[in-house]
């Protein structure tokens, strides 16, 4: 995949790790388009990155997703890259725990459903392009679960779409699809679970724009990858890894 000259949507691209590739993506010479529910945080972005522009809109909100898909097919027609960044994760002890389905119920809205419901909304868009791709962003715990109970399971129904929306979409188009797996990475989305102790979200960036180039689908950055040939090797064992003193 080319990494210049691309029209890129990035959902929850105000902070972390979406900020991050948008930073990298605008500067290759991309226009970038970031969203988010928070205005005064997309300012704070837009403010320090060229050529993006920033739209308030809510990925668990079909009303939202609507209005962002109309306006990118009016002010954007030449989007060619879709990834969806943007996600929830709920920390709570599932054995003793109120709202469990709640919870649960909200991240697999943010995390699994929307994702399904603006790449189903953009597709027809992204299948004109001469060279398009959906990037679906998981995470290490889309194998193995670790700490966030429902969170791992939505980001692994997220994994196996990814994987059955690629083979799909291989067979009936050129749209290409990405799956991005960070591991813990120190961004305010991770404070809770001690995600001072992950990598920086500049480094799962510049992985994700080294393997976009070299059309590398599945883009298990950093330990993702130690704990994914491990899960290979042995679930059980990396079961244990992820969840140490189990
Ligand atoms: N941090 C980690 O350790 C880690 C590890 C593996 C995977 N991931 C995944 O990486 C992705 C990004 O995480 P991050 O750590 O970069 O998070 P972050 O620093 O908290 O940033 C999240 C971004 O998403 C936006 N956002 C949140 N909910 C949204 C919604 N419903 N609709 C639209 N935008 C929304 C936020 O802006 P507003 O709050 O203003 O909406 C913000 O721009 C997530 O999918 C996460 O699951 C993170």
């Amino acid at each position: 995949m080319k990494t210049t000259n691309n029209t890129v949507l990035i959902s929850g691209g105000s902070a972390g790790i979406g900020l991050e590739i948008a930073r990298i993506l605008s500067a290759y010479g991309n226009k970038v388009i970031i969203t988010g529910r928070d205005r005064s945080r997309l300012d704070r972005a837009l403010s320090q990155l060229e050529n993006v522009t920033g739209i308030v809109s809510d990925v668990s909100k079909k009303a939202d997703a609507e209005t962002l898909a109309a306006t990118l097919k009016r002010d954007f027609p030449g989007l060619n890259i879709v990834i969806n960044n943007a996600g929830r994760a709920l920390l709570y002890d599932i054995a003793d725990s109120d709202g469990a389905f709640e919870k649960a119920e909200d991240e697999m809205l943010t995390n699994y459903l929307a994702v399904i419901r603006l790449n189903e909304m953009l597709l027809p868009l992204l299948k004109q392009q001469a060279d398009a791709a959906i990037v679906n962003v998981s995470s290490v715990v889309a194998f193995v679960p670790g700490g966030l109970p429902t969170y791992s399971a939505s980001k692994a129904a997220l994994h196996s779409y990814t994987q059955s929306l690629r083979i799909a979409l291989g067979r009936s188009s050129r749209v290409k699809v990405f799956e991005l797996m960070p591991p813990l990475v120190d961004t305010e989305f991770s404070a809770v679970i001690n995600g001072r102790n992950g990598i920086p979200p500049q480094k799962v960036a510049e992985d994700f724009v080294a393997a976009l180039e070299k059309d590398d689908f599945e883009i298990r950055v950093g330990k993702t990858q130690a704990i994914y040939e491990l899960y290979l090797k042995s679930p059980a064992e990396a079961l244990r890894a992820m969840n140490p003193g189990t």
